[in-house]
């Protein structure tokens, strides 16, 4: 087959700054995904763009072009009594503890809107939601689009890997991003997570863009950026897409690790849990029921929690995957605390800082290929804004390798601020703004 462009062209196109046209993008993406753009020229043209950035025409090319290269699911089968179900979805650009999708998917289905959350496994130091639930016994995350259908018509809510044929060009590029310090430019970003939430074929989506030291958006005007890019995309598309600007200078919560977040995500759904967890599952709930056109009260969402109807959800969804929601959780093999070394209030610990740490604890992977610990992680025992003792438990580690405890340590060196008793501290807002 005679190529329409060459790949040089391109490259040199973005290298000097220019504007790339709507075929060249349309070529390019299809070329590479084809094999005929080879690894070295799309890693090329990855830093001209992250070097050179795109224009927001050139980031919706870009986008609609990675659909193209896959299929593209919907839900319009999706029907209870003659009506259609509405689906609403949530992405979080991923951050320490954020367990959120746990809690959040079944709590929605409860409102009768049926969530399709398409999810991937964590690389570096944030975790994959698929990590967190293989850490339950017999469950699966590989379900067919068929199964996808019947879980959502009984259930009402399904958490499982997105298949091989959605968006496939994105699942190359991210993986040669990943190794070419690409992963955090913006137009990249959003044209990664919305190709494949738009080609997943949700109604409508809420984006949880976390701001701070363990998101990939460290300054709150970036992380504005992207949201604002990704809702521009998600509402050109049809998708009735709003985003919220969310904290990650912290972890979210008081676990971070795979089993360890199932435990505490098993708590909120119980009606208790860390405050910080609840108040982020509520109100990314209260906003995809409304972008569902179902709007529901925070009190009314928040109620289904206690009165165990998002818990009833969250079992028969575990059980449709094969899971069983009353086995025990794996625990990792070795724990050892970290003391805090003064009296007074915690006013920072940081959230990069413990992602690390769980991570090289064995809660994450380096490579894609490699495998998760399921018991790995670190158990917060504090806060910002607690007061603490000189000596006591901040932080249990966990792990299978205890080997790996003087690596997590090292990540911890300077990870958290003790301030005299009585000093001013002002929490930091969790839920900081939100995009529409
Ligand atoms: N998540 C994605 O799916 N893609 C990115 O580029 C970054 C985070």
């Amino acid at each position: 087959m005679t190529e329409k462009y060459d790949a040089v062209d391109v490259i040199r196109t973005k290298r000097d700054r220019g504007t790339l046209s709507g075929e060249q993008i349309d070529w390019v993406i299809d070329a590479y995904t084809r094999g005929v753009v080879a690894e070295e020229q799309m890693s090329s043209l990855a830093m001209a763009v992250f070097l050179n950035g795109m224009t927001r025409d050139e980031i919706t090319r870009w986008t609609t072009a990675m659909i193209k290269t896959g299929e593209r699911l919907g839900f319009e089968s999706l029907t209870r009594d003659g009506q259609q179900i509405p689906t609403s979805d949530k992405h979080s650009t991923g951050g320490v503890g954020d367990k959120i999708t746990l809690p959040l998917a079944p709590l929605v289905a409860v409102f009768g809107v049926a969530v399709p959350q398409l999810s991937g496994r964590g690389l570096g130091h944030t975790g994959g939601t698929l990590d967190k639930l293989e850490s339950i016994p017999g469950w699966q995350a590989s379900l067919t689009n068929e199964q996808v259908m019947a879980q959502l018509s009984a259930v009402g809510a399904v958490i499982c890997a997105a298949g091989p044929g959605l968006a496939p060009a994105d699942k190359k590029l991210y993986a040669l991003r990943d190794v070419t310090s690409t992963v955090d430019c913006i137009p990249l970003i959003a044209s990664s997570i919305m190709s494949k939430k738009i080609a997943e074929g949700t109604g409508a989506l809420v984006l949880d863009v976390k701001v701070g030291s363990g998101a990939f958006m460290k300054r709150l005007d970036d992380a504005r950026d992207l949201a604002r890019t990704m809702v521009d995309l998600g509402t050109d598309a049809g998708v009735n897409t709003v985003a919220l600007l969310t904290d990650m200078s912290t972890p979210l919560g008081l676990t971070a690790g795979n089993a360890l977040e199932v435990r505490e995500s098993v708590e909120v759904l119980a009606g208790g849990g860390p405050a910080d967890v609840v108040e982020l599952t509520v109100a990314l709930a209260v906003d995809m029921l409304a972008a569902a056109g179902r709007p529901v009260d925070a009190a009314d969402v928040q109620a289904a929690l206690p009165d165990g109807r998002a818990m009833d959800r969250w079992r028969a969804m575990i059980a449709a995957q094969g899971g069983n929601p009353d086995a025990d959780l794996p625990w990792a093999v070795e724990t050892q605390d970290v003391v805090a070394d003064a009296d007074g209030v915690l006013t920072r610990l940081d959230a990069l800082d413990v992602g690390v740490a769980a991570w090289r604890l064995g809660a994450g992977r380096a490579r894609k290929e490699d495998p998760v610990q399921a018991g790995a992680g670190i158990v917060m025992h504090a806060k910002p804004g607690d007061r603490v003792h000189a000596g006591q438990a901040l932080l249990t580690l966990h792990t299978d390798t205890p080997a790996s405890f003087d690596r997590a340590l090292d990540a911890l060196d300077g990870a958290w601020t003790i301030a005299p008793a009585g000093s001013e501290f002002t929490p930091a807002p969790l839920i900081i703004d939100r995009v529409v």
